[in-house]
């Protein structure tokens, strides 16, 4: 593909999320509670060959604009990303994920032992550290493979 063509079309309004970790869109999808239901427009690449990431995924999400406190909990499975807030076909805002402080209701606890395993209503909760997340209730961190572990949507 030349750099004269585009993969997906450019979008008039709405949020672009680009430089994804290649094959991580669903999850971005899914801890941004999108699942298509809604009924806005959205296009989503996958793999696509990028100079930087060697394989990114990018996510076109139509007449939504994304707040920064929304998209930064990307960033535990998507550090990379960068969004693009797009109105009249031109990017007016860009910005990089960052790391939250903590996250809520994204990831759940693996041990099993753990107050927010138990069946109690405790929602999950993770402090973020400069490189991983630790369970506010027990303590457990997790490093890596940080999206094996996402909450199921309720
Ligand atoms: N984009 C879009 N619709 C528009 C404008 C931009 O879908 N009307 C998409 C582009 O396809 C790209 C992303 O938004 O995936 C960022 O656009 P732009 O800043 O123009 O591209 P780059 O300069 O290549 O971005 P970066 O420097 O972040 O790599
Ligand atoms: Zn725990």
């Amino acid at each position: 593909m030349t750099e004269h063509e585009l993969r997906v079309s450019k979008i008039e309004n709405g949020t672009v999320i680009d430089h994804v970790t290649g094959g991580q869109s669903l999850n971005v999808l899914s801890i941004l509670g999108i699942d298509g239901t809604e009924g806005s427009v959205l296009s989503i690449a996958m793999n696509v060959p990028s100079g930087r990431l060697g394989r990114k995924d990018i996510l076109k999400i139509e007449d939504r604009e994304l707040s920064q406190e929304e998209v930064d909990v990307l960033s535990l499975i998507a550090p990379e990303a960068t969004i693009n807030i797009v109105r009249d076909f031109e990017v007016i805002e860009k910005s990089r994920v960052e790391r939250p402080s903590h996250v809520r209701g994204i990831l759940s606890c693996p041990n099993h032992s753990c107050i927010t395993s138990s069946g109690e209503p405790v929602t999950p909760k993770f402090d973020v550290l400069p490189t991983g997340v630790r369970c506010a209730y027990c303590g457990t961190i997790l490093r890596e493979n940080l999206a094996e572990h996402l909450a199921k949507p309720s």
